[in-house]
């Protein structure tokens, strides 16, 4: 399997950026801790456990608590693997599996043990992990230092052969939902039915996904963040907007589309949205920075309402007015990876020198220069939300709107379309597209 063939140099690659970092800074090692479960208040029952993405970048073991990979560039990786005995839960078993033979494996049955494991005593090693208080009784006195944070950080927007492999996948699971939610939509199912059939076409939990779905029909499609579900469904169907991915081995796919349940105005829109972004995914290469991208798609998106009679005038007075922006109010996309909004969007270099948006574009989640293996996502939307569009008729931009045009669509809620995308050195590869989700 290609995948396991790509393995032994991904690890390769994150022990030459750890050896890397950890001569610069004189630490020993890292001592990467995959977390522990957070309790809920007052009860007895845990919080869904998500893993450090520190760790799961090493190794794609997302269900596990109180393991720790202890790694300094140049010795075997060492990984602490949790296996209590316990009646009470399922333990997870001894792994067997490709990545397996990456690691000097060493068990550990009681969680309080761990000290016994750790080599803290022998030199300097920092502790990277969000519990810094189990780090301090375990004598860890560098926690995530931030020059090591940024670094891997950095550079994990680069990804390797067998990281581009997981979204791959990812992407292929996500495009199953995506047809079965479709399906859906045009038999009647409700948001609630959608979300149910998209899970088990994807064969995930709500907790496996990499972030919680977005299933909204008719208006709700202009609740950017609409997560509730709707267990009725609408007296009449109009539109679905799904935002809906899936994770493989702990890499994520975050893909959008929208459907008109007619052929009528709205849908005309969403073929001409669809144009856009193919278009704006053309421009993605290497050296050219994200922003410049999110400011072209305002550019593209000016256009596209003025051909549409949304709106009127030039399409430098739409963008001065600020009313793009009204139409438009998310960043065009992100970094995608371990984490479904993945880090390091804002990085200049490998110590983390913030480049900021545009101060009209605050939501703009990436501002880096592209480089050979990112992964971004590219999600321009059109959305008909009151609250943004009242303020146009305040003034003098009301005459820029066409708002009886606007009233007959407001049902619809909006429009949004996501794929995911690889740069390679020469052309682009659109893993949403290529997985075959063509609309
Ligand atoms: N699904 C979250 C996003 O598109 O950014
Ligand atoms: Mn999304
Ligand atoms: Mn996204």
């Amino acid at each position: 399997m290609q995948l396991a063939q790509h393995y032994q140099s991904h690890i390769n690659t994150l022990n030459q950026r750890v050896a890397e970092i950890c001569a610069r800074e004189g630490l020993s090692g890292l001592a990467i801790h995959s977390g522990q479960p957070h309790r809920q208040f007052l009860d007895d029952i845990d919080y869904p456990f998500k893993v450090n993405p520190h760790f799961k970048a090493w190794v794609p073991l997302l269900e596990t608590p109180h393991c720790w990979l202890l790694v300094n560039g140049r010795d075997k990786p060492v990984l602490i693997f949790y296996r209590p005995e316990d009646f009470w839960h399922k333990v997870t078993d001894l792994p067997q599996s490709f990545w397996c033979d990456s690691f000097d494996i060493r068990i550990l049955t009681k969680a309080d043990k761990v000290a016994d494991l750790l080599p803290v005593a022998e030199g300097r090693w920092a502790y990277i992990g969000e519990h810094l208080e189990v780090a301090s009784v375990l004598g860890f006195n560098n926690c995530n230092p931030e020059a090591v944070m940024s670094y891997m950080h950095f550079y994990r927007a680069c990804k390797t052969d067998y990281e581009l492999e997981c979204m791959r996948q990812a992407n292929r699971i996500a495009v199953k939902g995506h047809r079965a939610a479709k399906n859906a939509f045009y038999s009647g199912a409700s948001e609630f039915e959608i979300q149910q059939q998209y899970l088990s076409a994807i064969v995930q939990g709500e907790n496996q996904v990499p972030y919680g779905n977005i299933i909204a029909l008719n208006q709700n499609a202009a609740i950017l963040h609409y997560t509730a579900l709707e267990h009725e469904s609408p007296q009449q169907r109009l539109s679905f907007l799904i935002d809906a991915g899936a994770s493989f081995h702990g890499y994520a796919a975050d893909i959008s589309r929208t459907h008109a349940f007619e052929k009528n105005r709205f849908h005309d829109l969403i073929q001409a949205m669809n144009q856009l972004q193919l278009q704006l995914i053309e421009h993605l290469r290497p050296g050219k920075r994200y922003t410049e991208l999110h400011l072209l798609a305002h550019q593209q998106l000016a256009t596209l309402l003025l051909e549409a009679g949304l709106a009127k005038g030039s399409q430098e007075t739409l963008l001065e007015q600020g009313i793009t922006r009204a139409f438009f109010p998310h960043g065009l996309g992100h970094m995608l990876g371990l984490q479904v909004h993945d880090v390091g969007g804002f990085f200049n270099d490998e110590r983390g020198t913030h480049v900021a948006p545009p101060e009209e574009h605050p939501f703009l989640r990436c501002t880096r220069t592209m480089a050979p293996g990112h992964v971004v996502t590219i999600e321009p939307g059109l959305y008909f939300i009151d609250s943004l569009l009242a303020p146009l008729k305040q003034d003098g931009r009301k005459a820029l709107v066409d708002w009886d045009l606007i009233a007959s669509l407001r049902p619809f809620g909006g429009i949004r379309i996501e794929d995911n995308v690889i740069i390679h050195a020469h052309g682009n590869e659109n893993m949403t597209r290529e997985s075959g989700l063509i609309d």
